[in-house]
């Protein structure tokens, strides 16, 4: 399979008059279009010696959690408030998380971040004082669930030039059943969706100077886009470094993102977050009595590498006209100043296999004004109330494969990538506005470029 794609590469780049660099295949991406796209492991890169850990990681990503005690320690550690038992209920098959269609259904694969003003010591958020960070839905016997969060949707229709009409919809979140009282006055809110899971060992291993770099290059390019890094708390190197992971790159690491879904997402505890999740007015929850941390290093090391070996699915139809056709647009209408097609990776003692490779995902992992219209008003370490990080688009046109919906951007409201896209503001307003006014046929190969990552 790779060295099959390895030959494609090497073809596309001679049939084509683009820069190969642009246009080489990731020798390790996989080619595999179905359902389980997302979950494919590089195994050639795979030192012989890590392959154990790693299938590990995957049962770890893969399993539902359940409470303790258990006679199995490796899956016991749930609660006592969660949100979903399991990676793979918000992340399906490695992929994406989708908003509820109406109030009256449950989030299943997505979350809301709450905090109130101010910034706590680590420079991230304040939580909210009674329900911390995140509502978390569950408890397990004796604990009460903190409350549930719905979505209502807006709708509202933009014109494009050509007088096409389009349905955008946009949320409300509301909250009901809340165990502890009402949310303290002035609590802010931010409903995210889950992103892929695949790709992030190698975005983890780009070094930060490049990404300054690129941010200095937006900044004097003058075509209106200033993306900024966020700055967020490393716990395990005790410093402030580079954001990357979440729509807002408020998590600086795999491992750290990891240890953070474990212990917001599930009540799991580990070296990195060795607390419950038991803000103090939660009384019954703060009496469980569990052993802590639940999770050992070297489970959250397999998890972590388990990321790390995930392959990347490979672009399909690059020779397509229509999708080269595509491509020249994404890049004239600018889309390329953030969605940067190529970046390369740097040293990554973690695990060496990423180390300098030339990758193709449509990010730039920096902060991005987008308006009001995407705002959540809710600030998260540096990042803005109007910022989010340019999303990666490597592997957009599986995603209704994969994962049977093609719900797009942090909260999952647009429904297509051209909704996306009409949802850009900003910075990105510019990008927007170029779209609106492409014809039909134009429209159509972008999208179908887009479609072809
Ligand atoms: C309740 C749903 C939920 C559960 C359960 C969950 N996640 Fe997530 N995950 C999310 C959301 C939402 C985000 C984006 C977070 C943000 O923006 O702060 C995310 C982000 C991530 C990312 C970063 C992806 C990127 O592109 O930035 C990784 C990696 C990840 N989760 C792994 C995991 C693992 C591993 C587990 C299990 C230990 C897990 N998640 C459990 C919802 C969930
Ligand atoms: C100023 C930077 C910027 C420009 C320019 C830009 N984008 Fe984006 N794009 C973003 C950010 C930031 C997000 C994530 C927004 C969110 O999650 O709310 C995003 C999200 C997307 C998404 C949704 C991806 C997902 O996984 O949810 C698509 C599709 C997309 N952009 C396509 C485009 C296209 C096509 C263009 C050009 C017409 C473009 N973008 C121009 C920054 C930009």
């Amino acid at each position: 399979m790779t060295h099959r794609f390895a030959l494609r590469g090497l073809l596309f780049c001679a049939t084509l008059a683009l820069p190969c660099a642009l246009a080489a295949a990731d020798p390790s991406a996989t080619d595999d279009t179905h359902r389980d796209a997302f979950q494919q492991i590089d195994w050639p890169m795979v030192p012989e010696a890590q392959r154990a850990s790693i299938v590990r990681g995957r049962s770890l990503v893969r399993q539902t959690w359940v409470i303790a005690p258990s006679l199995d320690p490796d899956i016991a550690g749930l609660g006592p408030t969660y949100n979903r038992p399991a990676c793979i209920s918000c992340h399906p098959r490695n992929g994406r998380g989708e908003p509820p269609a109406s109030p009256e259904e449950p989030m299943r694969s997505m979350l809301v971040r709450l905090s109130v003003p101010g910034r706590a010591p680590d420079g991230g958020p304040v939580p909210e004082p009674v329900y911390g960070d995140q509502l978390n839905e569950f408890g397990v016997p004796g604990v009460p669930g903190e409350g549930e969060a719905t979505i209502e949707w807006l709708t509202h229709e933009v014109t494009l030039g050509d007088g096409t009409p389009v349905e955008l919809r946009r949320p409300r979140i509301a909250f009901r059943r809340l165990a502890h009282g009402p949310l303290a006055a002035g609590t802010m809110t931010s409903a995210r969706v889950a992103p892929p899971l695949f790709g992030v060992g190698l975005l983890e291993a780009v070094p930060e100077s490049d990404l300054l770099a690129i941010a200095a290059e937006q900044k004097k390019s003058g075509r209106g886009i200033a993306g900024q890094p966020n700055r967020v708390w490393d716990i395990a190197r005790n410093r402030a470094v580079i954001g990357r992971f979440g729509h807002k790159a408020n998590q600086p690491t795999v491992r750290q993102q990891i240890a953070a879904a474990l212990a917001g997402d599930m009540g799991i505890t580990s070296s990195l977050f060795p607390a419950a999740n038991c803000p103090p007015a939660q009384t019954a929850c703060a009496a469980v009595r569990d052993t802590h941390p639940e999770l050992a290093d070297d489970a959250l090391d397999a998890m972590t590498r388990y990321h790390h070996a995930l392959a990347v699915p490979a672009a399909r139809r690059q020779d397509a006209a229509q999708v080269r056709h595509g491509r020249r647009l994404f890049a004239r209408a600018g889309c390329d100043g953030c969605h940067r097609p190529s970046l390369r990776t740097g040293r990554f003692p973690d695990f060496p296999a990423l180390e300098n490779r030339l990758i193709h995902p449509y990010t730039d992992l920096l902060l991005h004004d987008m308006g009001a219209g995407l705002a959540d008003g809710r600030p998260d370490f540096e990042a803005g109330g109007r910022q989010w990080r340019t999303a990666p688009l490597w592997g957009l046109g599986l995603l209704a494969t994969v994962n049977e919906h093609a719900t797009l951007l942090h909260d999952g409201r647009a429904r297509s990538a051209l909704e996306a896209i009409l949802w850009h503001d900003g910075e990105a307003r510019r990008s927007r506005d170029a779209v609106r006014r492409m014809t039909r046929r134009e429209r159509e190969a972008l999208i179908a470029f887009l479609h072809s990552l």
